[in-house]
């Protein structure tokens, strides 16, 4: 995959009409759909599971990305795959298993992608940054859209750059909260290799290429 990406976030979509918005994702320069599950315990709010997920999944060829901000997603990895997830990002804070997660996720043939939190450190991924596929770093606080970007999480991406040409590592940099036409310089000069955006991509405003 050439990088940077563009993954744009479903959850400022307009629910009502999901296959326009995917439309609307494949033709304004979006290579990934970025789905937030959310289950009302990782986070307050309530979002769309495996059903939506699978219904959207014959409607695009573009790889979906499930982004699961819920407790125990070791749960929830058979029923994604089963679904049409392409990329499976779970959140290191909501598991102890991160490791045996990854697994799951290889066996069934997709990439693994593991998030922090604004107040999780990058040392946090330590163990597991050889094995992911992708690293997702929110620089908002996961659980709502239309957030302000936190300034001192784009250091991290710089420090998983760096630790990524250091150990030879392949994942992705991801970054997730927060992108508007100021931010996304900001994060691609810290090294994002795939950027999602919800609402600065569905009210028009971002600027991609
Ligand atoms: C937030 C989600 C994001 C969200 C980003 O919890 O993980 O993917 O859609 O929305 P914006 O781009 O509006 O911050
Ligand atoms: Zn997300």
């Amino acid at each position: 995959m050439k990088t940077p990406v563009l993954a744009p976030s479903l959850l400022s979509a307009d629910f009502s009409n999901l296959e326009s918005a995917i439309k609307q994702i494949e033709n304004n320069g979006g290579s990934v759909v970025h789905i937030d599950v959310m289950d009302g315990h990782f986070v307050p709010e309530i979002t769309y599971g495996q059903p939506v997920v699978r219904s959207i999944r014959n409607l695009t060829k573009l790889p979906f990305d499930v982004h699961l901000m819920v407790e125990k997603p070791e749960n929830h990895i058979v029923s994604f795959a089963d679904a049409g997830a392409d990329w499976i990002t779970f959140h290191i804070e909501a598991t102890a298993h991160s490791h045996r997660l990854i697994q799951m996720i290889h066996e069934r043939g997709l990439k693994a992608g593991v998030s922090i939190c604004p107040g999780t450190s990058v040392s946090a991924l330590s163990e597991i940054l050889e094995y992911a596929d992708i690293i997702l770093v929110m620089t908002v606080n996961p659980g709502w859209g239309g957030q302000k970007f936190i300034e001192s999480c784009a250091d991290k991406v710089a420090e998983l750059k760096k630790i990524r040409a250091e150990h030879n590592y392949n994942y992705l940099i991801s970054v997730d909260g927060g992108i508007n036409n100021d931010t996304l310089k900001t994060v691609l000069d810290a090294g994002a290799d795939v950027i999602v955006s919800g609402s600065s991509f569905f009210n028009g405003s971002l600027k991609w290429n």
